[in-house]
């Protein structure tokens, strides 16, 4: 309960039994489910971001290795959205992600949809696609990072 001083004894039950339910039930408290979502994206981000030099040219294109750190980027892709439940405003996650929780999921479904169609294209082993994908991918993380990420 100290995390929410300024809520009223009934607020802090019903964020409490939101909490319990099952999709929220791996976190026992806000700042651990802020800790895992910003976790994942930093894995998130790791992943993807060492591709960059395959797709500018600037390293060799090994196809299997590609379609291997695309696999678990899909995996990945899967995990931040867990630690988003109610009740969890903060870090550098914007009010918006809540009270526009309809937008943000389908930025989060647009993600989802790039990353599945980048798994295609690193299946094809064919360079110029995966350089198309991987930028929808990225178009993707920024169009939501505009709208639901607080500018640094
Ligand atoms: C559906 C919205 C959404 C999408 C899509 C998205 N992000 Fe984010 N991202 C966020 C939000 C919101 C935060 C702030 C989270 C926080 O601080 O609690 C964030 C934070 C981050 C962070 C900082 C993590 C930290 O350590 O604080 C990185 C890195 C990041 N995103 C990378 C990416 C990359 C790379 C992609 C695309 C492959 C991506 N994101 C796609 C919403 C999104």
């Amino acid at each position: 309960m100290k995390q929410f001083p300024l809520l009223a004894a009934a607020a802090c039950m019903t964020v409490a039994s939101l909490w319990a339910a099952p999709a929220e039930a791996q976190f026992a408290k806000p700042a651990d489910a802020i800790k895992y979502r910003q976790a994942a994206l930093t894995l998130m981000a790791s992943h993807f971001g060492r591709m960059q030099p395959v797709v500018k040219g600037q390293a060799p294109y090994d196809a299997e290795q590609i379609k291997a750190n695309v696999q678990l980027l899909n995996t990945l892709a899967e995990l931040p959205w867990a630690g988003f439940g109610p009740g969890t405003e903060g870090g550098e996650a914007l009010p918006e992600v809540w009270s526009d929780a309809a937008g943000f999921a389908q930025k989060r479904d647009a993600l989802k949809e790039n990353m599945a169609k980048l798994q295609v294209a690193a299946d094809s082993g064919d360079l110029q696609k995966v350089r198309a994908a991987f930028g929808d991918v990225g178009a993707s993380c920024k169009s939501c990072h505009d709208s639901f990420r607080k500018k640094k």
